[in-house]
């Protein structure tokens, strides 16, 4: 995907400027006319630091109107309540990021990840009627698990294990399939989404360009990494119960993400791809500094998109 000329004269504002998809904005448009939001202090030209909870908000934010695009890379229970200060700012189109949690976590065993999925699908709602009351055209995308190599907490975090100790462990036989979105193609979509009328007053999925399991992940991380698979499958009991003995020592985590690698998470992007050419890149993640092992997939090729 190539970036897409934004039709406003006016500066877009990023907010979450700090975000995956934030950096990866700001290394493939880095000519955009934009400012860049977040609560962290930066020396870069066009860098705004700002709290989207604060009521102060339209204040702190008046002095760089005129603004009309807004592309909200923050968690959506933090933009939506911001809606109506953007508005009053002069905003009147706006890009917002939710997440296909919002389904795969509903029905999830641990009541920490149901809340999540409420909290999105909550968030979602007020959102949109935010946006209907304030006069701003607004697109939602939900993408599936964002990567950016060297950067994300998921993937990355993965890799630095298999580099670390050469093994990567598996929940049962990781059969569920997963779309990874890269961060680079979230961001020129969004820019894309932008440009494109079709897309307002629209939600879209946005997962990434190949469907594949989670052991092909995995292996495709070790081919990444230049090494062998040495995948140790556990049955999800032993899974589960090494998480509960771990639990303390890695908070965050959750026997449910053991749970999850055998179910399917996927997510139809035609609409995505119909109406602003959204066309991510297939999972082929590389490591700066790293040789890829050679591709020996032929035998059993990936479910491709
Ligand atoms: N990571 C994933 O796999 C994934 C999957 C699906 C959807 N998503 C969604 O995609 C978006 C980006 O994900 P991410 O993982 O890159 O998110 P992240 O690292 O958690 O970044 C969140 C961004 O929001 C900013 N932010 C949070 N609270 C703020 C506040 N009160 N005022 C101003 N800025 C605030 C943070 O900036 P500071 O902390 O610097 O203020 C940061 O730039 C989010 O909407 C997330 O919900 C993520």
């Amino acid at each position: 995907m190539r970036p897409s000329p934004l039709p406003p004269a006016t500066p877009l504002l990023v907010l979450g400027a700090s975000s995956l998809i934030g950096r990866a904005l700001a290394r493939v448009a880095p000519k955009l006319n934009a400012y860049w939001l977040s609560r962290s202090m930066r020396d870069t030209p066009g860098w705004i630091t700002a709290d989207l909870a604060s009521p102060r908000l339209a204040q702190d934010l008046s002095g760089i109107a005129p603004l009309s695009t807004v592309l909200a890379l923050t968690p959506i229970w933090i933009t939506a309540p911001a809606v109506p200060a953007l508005a009053a700012l002069g905003v009147k189109r706006i890009l917002a990021i939710s997440s296909t949690s919002r389904f795969t976590k509903a029905a999830s065993p641990e009541a920490a990840e149901r809340e999540v999925a409420q909290r999105l699908a909550a968030s979602e709602a007020q959102f949109i009627a935010a946006c209907a009351e304030h006069g701003l055209a607004y697109t939602l995308f939900r993408p599936t698990l964002i990567y950016d190599e060297g950067f994300d907490r998921n993937i990355s975090r993965l890799a630095a294990l298999i580099r670390r100790t050469r093994v990567a462990p598996l929940s049962g036989n990781g059969r569920g399939r997963r779309q990874p979105v890269h961060a680079e193609d979230l961001a020129l979509g969004a820019l894309q989404a932008l440009a494109d009328p079709r897309t307002e007053g629209q939600v879209y999925n946005t997962p990434g360009g190949e469907t594949l399991t989670y052991r092909q992940m995995v292996e495709r991380l070790f081919a990444a990494l230049g090494l062998k698979p040495n995948i140790i499958a556990f049955p999800s009991w032993i899974w589960r119960l090494a998480f509960l003995v771990a639990k303390p020592v890695l908070p965050g985590a959750t026997a449910a993400m053991g749970a999850r690698m055998a179910e399917d998470l996927v997510f139809d992007d035609a609409a995505a791809r119909r109406d602003f050419g959204w066309s991510p890149r297939p999972f082929r993640p590389s490591f700066p500094g790293v040789t890829a092992a050679p591709d020996r997939r032929r035998k059993s090729p990936p479910q491709s998109r």
